[in-house]
């Protein structure tokens, strides 16, 4: 895994922006493996300045996201792919008719997961899938557990992750305690991985996650097996390794 300790935020988002921006020039019809959650909006942020400049062209540029509450509709201000129009598909040329984002209205999970998983498939992969990380060493919606499942997914949110997402709900109750979301094997279809993490709350996360110790109990850790990880880090997040 390469990591890089960046001072900020403002830096993790713009090396982040960077290296989605090279893939995109090198490879206008790449397939990017986007994903939700506070910290890649500054990330987001940049793509749509270097966009609005003249500097990328998402016309050609397919993509995936990581994950989706379930049930929730996509008109719902919390749903990822309401996320995902507002901080970059509306402000940019990309294709709506080629972003997928889970659906998280699906009448039969199951059979939608395995949908997804073979437009992954379909798609050939990721070029890069960008990750964040969770208070817990979730990534996607993959929570701590002695088993993990490969594939996409219908899975149970854990309390952490609903206490931590409840910021954006008017309570938590309000926050769905289901996802659907790619699994790790979908993940690691994806050629390279560039994972995020911003802020003394991720700390213990980053810290697991670099142990050198694998475990299904820090879905990040895992991340080490792959051949191809970028780690942006601030200096806050890293302030325990
Ligand atoms: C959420 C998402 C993840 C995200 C993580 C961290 O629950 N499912 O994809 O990476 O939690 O979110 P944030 O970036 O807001 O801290």
């Amino acid at each position: 895994m390469k990591i890089h300790v960046v001072e900020n935020y403002d830096e993790m988002s713009r090396e982040a922006a960077d290296i989605l921006a090279d893939i995109v020039k090198n490879k206008p019809d790449c397939v990017l493996g986007l994903a939700t959650g506070d910290t890649p909006i500054g990330m987001y942020e940049c793509l749509v300045r270097m966009y609005e400049a003249g500097e990328l062209d998402f016309s050609a540029v397919r993509s995936v996201n990581l994950d989706e509450y379930y049930p929730i509709s996509p008109d719902n201000d919390q749903s990822y792919r309401y996320f995902m129009n507002k901080h970059l598909f509306d402000k940019v040329n990309i294709d709506k008719a080629n972003t997928n984002v889970p659906n998280g209205r699906a009448e039969d999970a199951d059979v939608f997961c395995r949908e997804y998983e073979n437009t992954i498939n379909k798609l050939g992969g990721m070029d890069v899938q960008v990750l964040g990380i969770g208070r817990n060493g979730h990534i996607g919606f993959n929570e701590p557990e002695t088993e993990l499942k490969p594939y996409t997914h219908l899975t149970e949110l854990t309390e952490s992750t609903i206490e931590a997402n409840a910021r954006f709900f008017e309570s938590e109750a309000d926050v769905p305690k289901h996802a659907l979301t790619m699994g790790i094997r979908s993940i690691f279809k994806a050629r390279n991985i560039v994972i995020l993490a911003s802020g003394v709350e991720k700390a213990e996360a980053v810290k697991t996650m670099l142990s050198g110790n694998i475990s299904t109990l820090c879905p990040a850790s895992l991340l080490c097996l792959h051949p191809s990880v970028t780690l942006i880090c601030d200096k806050a997040a890293y302030s325990l390794v």
